[in-house]
């Protein structure tokens, strides 16, 4: 809660903060390894409306619910309506499930950093190079426990403005390398079907249950990428000033994510083509598609190894972005509830985030044989924080808002600034109708369909 009192001294601090929050893993790792599994074209077209519509009017809830009441996550459901406080614990939780194995993800990162920089940049294009470190428990934990220790530091130091400055030069550059590589990409033989693939959306063959798992992940990935449903950006709209536009913010916070995530996909998506032939089984591949394919990339590309190395900083410091807004979210909640120092809070943290992560670590390695719901234990984090704790949290957001105390709650804070919400039909329409139905569909769709 301390540091509530200072708040964003600009409007640009405000979208700075929250874009840091939003552009990371989920982006450049997250995003490409769904659109290539669901379809290509058809999964960014859903994206795409789910985030100009449902994104976009969910974002204008938590950013106003934080400004106009002042407060974090967990006073901020309570004072809009007592019975509805107990929300505010429950997106609380998010953060713990997903830290742990986010940092996990983003000790591959560091390790794949590190490859690049050593030189050794050849060896990962051999397709058993990240089977082989995953399934080695050893050299996992130690990539990860350098990340969240990484990441714990930066919350104990307090330099989260520090890394927001550096971030703020690093992300343009990270967004010009990327492009820079999709273009390369694009020029290379065979890369047609890929962007095709992923660019134009296919009908053929589609089904309700296909239909109905695309849409199950592409919300999933819209929360997740988005930084929702989980009380931050309730939190950073209480550090906004009331001159700024909420509407406006929202607008070019979610325009520059999905772009990241757009551009990531057009680099790894076609590569799979190229690469790997582009049939089922390389599009499948899930978590591990991105550092399977990248260095293929880098491998057919002269200086590729610099590029490479340049490439997985830069994702390094999205992440670490990232992981600090979700690991500063878990130490405020328990410096608030159990009244502990920062420093000690932040360690009481760490601990959690060692001991869950380790199940996703060996949950590849050691247990790989260990299922929950035909999950595997990273997949099953992933699973339950995306598919069900976030859409539990956004409808009965939805409930509060477009039932209990009206969409002209948002709508007042949104217009402080005198200027007027100009979505403001589609807003409501959204948190009345739309939203809650289709968090239903959500939450049922895995009871039929395994997704
Ligand atoms: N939005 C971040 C990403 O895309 C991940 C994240 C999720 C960060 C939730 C904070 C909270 O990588």
């Amino acid at each position: 809660m301390e540091e509530k009192k200072d708040g964003f001294g600009s409007k640009i601090g405000f979208i700075l903060a929250a874009a840091g929050s939003a552009v990371g893993l989920g982006n450049i790792w997250r995003f490409p390894y769904l659109a290539a599994k669901y379809g290509g074209g058809i999964f960014l077209l859903i994206y795409i409306i789910l985030v100009v519509t449902f994104g976009f009017s969910l974002m204008v809830t938590e950013i106003s619910l934080g400004r106009k009441t002042g407060s974090s996550v967990i006073g901020a459901y309570k004072n809009a309506d007592r019975r509805f406080g107990f929300l505010g614990p429950v997106a609380a939780l998010v953060p713990f499930i997903i830290t742990p194995y986010y940092c996990v993800i983003g000790g591959w990162v560091l390790k794949y950093l590190f490859t690049f920089i050593s030189g050794q940049a050849h060896l990962a294009t051999d397709d058993g190079y990240f089977g082989g470190f995953i399934a080695e428990a050893g050299q996992s934990t130690v990539f990860f426990i350098i990340y969240a220790t990484l990441t714990a530091l930066i919350v104990i130091f307090g330099v989260e403005k520090g890394i927001e400055n550096v971030s703020k030069i690093l992300m343009p550059v990270l967004v010009a390398l990327s492009l820079g590589i999709a273009i390369y990409v694009m020029t290379l033989p065979g890369a047609g079907a890929g962007i095709k693939y992923y660019l134009l959306p296919n009908f053929e063959g589609f089904t309700l249950s296909k239909f109905l798992k695309t849409i199950v992940a592409a919300m999933g990935q819209l929360f997740y990428s988005m930084s929702l449903a989980m009380g931050i950006m309730v939190t950073y709209g209480s550090y906004m000033r009331k001159q700024d536009s909420i509407e406006a913010s929202t607008r070019q916070v979610s325009f520059f994510d999905t772009s990241i995530a757009i551009i990531a996909g057009l680099i790894i998506v076609p590569s799979v083509f190229i690469f790997s032939g582009g049939d089922s089984d390389a599009l499948n591949a899930g978590p591990g598609l991105m550092f399977v394919t990248l260095p293929k990339v880098f491998d057919s590309m002269k200086g590729g190894h610099i590029a490479g190395g340049a490439f997985f900083v830069l994702v390094a410091f999205a992440a670490l972005t990232s992981s600090v807004s979700l690991l500063e979210t878990m130490v405020s909640i328990v410096t608030e509830k159990f009244g502990l120092k920062r420093t000690g809070s932040t360690i009481v943290c760490l601990i959690i985030v060692f001991v869950m992560g380790m199940l996703s670590v060996l949950g590849y390695s050691s247990w790989e044989s260990v299922t929950i719901f035909g999950y595997q234990i990273l997949d099953f984090f992933d699973f339950i924080s995306n598919n069900v704790m976030m859409p539990i949290v956004a409808l009965l957001t939805c409930v509060l808002i477009g039932y209990v105390v009206k969409p002209k709650y948002i709508e007042e804070e949104t217009t402080l600034n005198g200027e007027e919400f100009k979505a403001k039909g589609l807003y409501e329409i959204m948190t009345r109708f739309v939203c809650p139905i289709f968090m239903i569909i959500i939450l049922l769709t895995p009871l039929f369909v395994k997704l």
